[in-house]
């Protein structure tokens, strides 16, 4: 991808910048930081879209890799258009439950939606790490070979052997580590609120609910460092 090769050396400048000296809470792109030029559809203007692009990055990262704070915000690089549109429109009705992303949500118009949706699988910036290393391989057995016991499948079966994912799968290489606990741990009341709009929630329910603590911090390491 064309746009994929220009951009990947200023991401991943930027993503060291911002790590090094922003804190997620009061962070604004440095005033030398240009957002990355992607190409918005036709149907959203295209400083509209620059505008909202340079937003997103304010929490999820310059690169998008993510942000650890006061609290996780999640990586969207290298994520599934599929998935992201999902998560959007499930912000949107609040279907998924989050003070902070149902705000950034509801204003977006639909073709912003579809445009952002896209915008963010071309970044690749290194995984942002930080995991206990130690859980590592206890992690990698459960994410490849699942826990048969507790009638756990591997979770490669459904999110790519590399956890890149796939449409509706969602990628988990290089998601941060307390996001991927947070949500796991607590599944069942972030998502898939809408009775009446059931959602592909559901299909990760029951596995959620199966892990162990101590399963689900080791297979968040595993993933975290994975890119
Ligand atoms: C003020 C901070 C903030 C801003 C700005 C923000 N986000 Fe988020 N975003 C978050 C937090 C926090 C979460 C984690 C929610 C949770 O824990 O469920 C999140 C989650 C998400 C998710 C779900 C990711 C996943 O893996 O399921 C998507 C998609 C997303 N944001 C997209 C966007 C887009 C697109 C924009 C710009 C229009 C944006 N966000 C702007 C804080 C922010
Ligand atoms: C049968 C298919 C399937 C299996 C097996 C599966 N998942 Fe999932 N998983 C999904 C789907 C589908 C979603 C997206 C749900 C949505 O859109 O709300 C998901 C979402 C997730 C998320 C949220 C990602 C994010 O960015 O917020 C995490 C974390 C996750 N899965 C971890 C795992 C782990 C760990 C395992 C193995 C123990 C596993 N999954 C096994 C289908 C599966």
């Amino acid at each position: 991808m064309h746009i994929a090769k220009v951009l990947a050396p200023t991401a991943l400048l930027l993503a060291v910048f911002f790590v090094a000296g922003a804190n997620a809470d009061e962070a604004k792109p440095p005033a030398e930081a240009k957002p990355p030029a992607a190409a918005p559809p036709a149907s959203v203007p295209t400083k509209e879209f620059q505008a909202k692009a340079t937003y997103c990055q304010t929490c999820h990262g310059l690169s998008a890799r993510g942000f650890i704070g006061t609290n996780p915000m999640p990586r969207l690089a290298g994520q599934q258009p599929a998935y992201i549109k999902n998560q959007l429109q499930a912000f949107i009705d609040h279907a998924r439950l989050n003070p902070v992303m149902g705000n950034v949500a509801h204003v977006l118009s639909p073709a912003m939606v579809e445009a952002l949706s896209k915008h963010f699988q071309a970044l690749d910036p290194p995984p942002y790490g930080g995991a206990p290393k130690d859980l590592v391989d206890a992690g990698q057995k459960i994410f490849h070979e699942g826990v048969p016991s507790a009638d756990i499948p591997a979770c490669e079966t459904c999110h790519g052997a590399d956890g890149h994912g796939k449409d509706d799968f969602p990628r988990l290489a290089g998601q941060l580590y307390p996001y991927v606990i947070n949500e796991l741990t607590n599944w069942a009341k972030l998502r898939g609120q809408d009775p009446n709009k059931p959602d592909n929630s559901a299909i990760m329910a029951p596995y959620a609910e199966k892990l162990s603590k101590d399963q689900i911090a080791a297979v968040a390491a595993y993933v975290s460092y994975l890119k």
